[in-house]
């Protein structure tokens, strides 16, 4: 059995602590509390609450100033936090929505009402949980379908790295980075579909074998299909192979029907491929590799805002 809901409690009036201490924990909940923001931060560096319920004013650091800084943590954005302020305070409402307050509790504080907006809170928060650890298992099975070819160790903690690095330089919003990052490890996530006779034949592949491989994108792209936390990455999978003139798989997609994500995607994955050791070819260096790219983005095939960009980025990191 999962253990109840951590709930932190941050006000300086021991009294009114004391108060929703018992409160929440008659609700079910386990509580937490710390009577400054300071405190709280420092008690969350060890315990991670699953919903926090904060008081406004406090001596030190206000309540908005802790909302402002937990939701600017990455580790903590998705925590729920609750601000607890008088009804007639418009100011700290608007600066608590500012700041990214995920709700308010009017004080003094209604226990039918405590309970049923901590119940919503929570049901909230177990399902981004869940999507979180789905996430984490999708991303181990990318490193898993990777690992059953050992000439391509390390692609995927590459593509994705290199990903987030080229949609930086070129400016994507950070939801694009993020997909950048995860399709990275998901990109290939189809080949699961595909034998692995096929996959790691030594040889040259016949037109079955090649049309089965090609399979992959579309097959990946169906697997996360109502996954929303992947929605941003599905396109990425379905179209690493496309090309701008309109000659890769699976749709054939040409120009600006191919956004920018999909565009970095493709050029990081061939460099990679062109830059590891294959049963069948051996490593180029990177300076060829990207002579290759050059060639081919002048052919039509790649954005060459992108292969410039990689450039740029090999070179930072001496390795042209
Ligand atoms: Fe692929």
């Amino acid at each position: 059995m999962t253990s109840a809901p951590l709930v932190m409690v941050v006000d300086d009036e021991a009294g009114v602590r004391d108060i929703l201490e018992e409160f929440v924990g008659s609700l079910g909940y386990r509580v937490l509390t710390a009577d400054s923001a300071e405190e709280a931060l420092r008690r969350i560096e060890s315990t991670l609450p699953d919903i926090i319920l904060t008081d406004v004013n406090m001596p030190g650091m206000s309540g908005v100033e802790l909302t402002r800084r937990l939701k600017a943590d990455p580790r903590l954005q998705l925590v729920p936090v609750v601000i607890l302020t008088a009804v007639a305070d418009l100011d700290a409402r608007v600066a608590g929505l500012a700041a990214g307050a995920d709700d308010f509790f009017a004080k003094p504080v209604e226990f039918i009402e405590l309970r049923t907006r901590l119940g919503a809170l929570a049901r909230l928060k177990s399902l981004v949980d869940q999507l979180e650890r789905a996430e984490r298992v999708i991303t181990a099975l990318g490193l898993t379908i990777e690992a059953r070819d050992p000439y391509t160790g390390g692609h995927c903690v590459r593509l994705s790295e290199y990903g987030v690095a080229l949609g930086r330089a070129l400016g994507v919003d950070a939801d694009q980075e993020r997909a950048l990052g995860l399709a990275g490890y998901l990109h290939d996530l189809g080949k699961i579909a595909v034998p692995d006779h096929i996959l790691l034949k030594p040889g040259r592949l016949d037109e079955g074998e090649q049309a089965r491989i090609r399979t992959h994108p579309a097959v990946g792209a169906d697997l996360v299909a109502g996954m929303r936390s992947l929605e941003a990455v599905r396109p990425l999978i379905r179209h690493h192979h496309e090309r701008l003139d309109g000659s890769g798989y699976p749709d054939g997609l040409r120009g600006d029907q191919i956004p920018i994500g999909v565009r970095i995607v493709a050029v990081v994955d061939v460099f990679d491929a062109l830059n590891t050791a294959r049963p069948y070819k051996p490593a180029v260096a990177p300076v060829e590799a990207l002579r290759v790219l050059r060639r081919e983005a002048d052919d039509g095939a790649w954005d060459p805002r992108v292969v410039e960009a990689l450039a740029a980025l090999l070179r930072g990191r001496g390795l042209l």
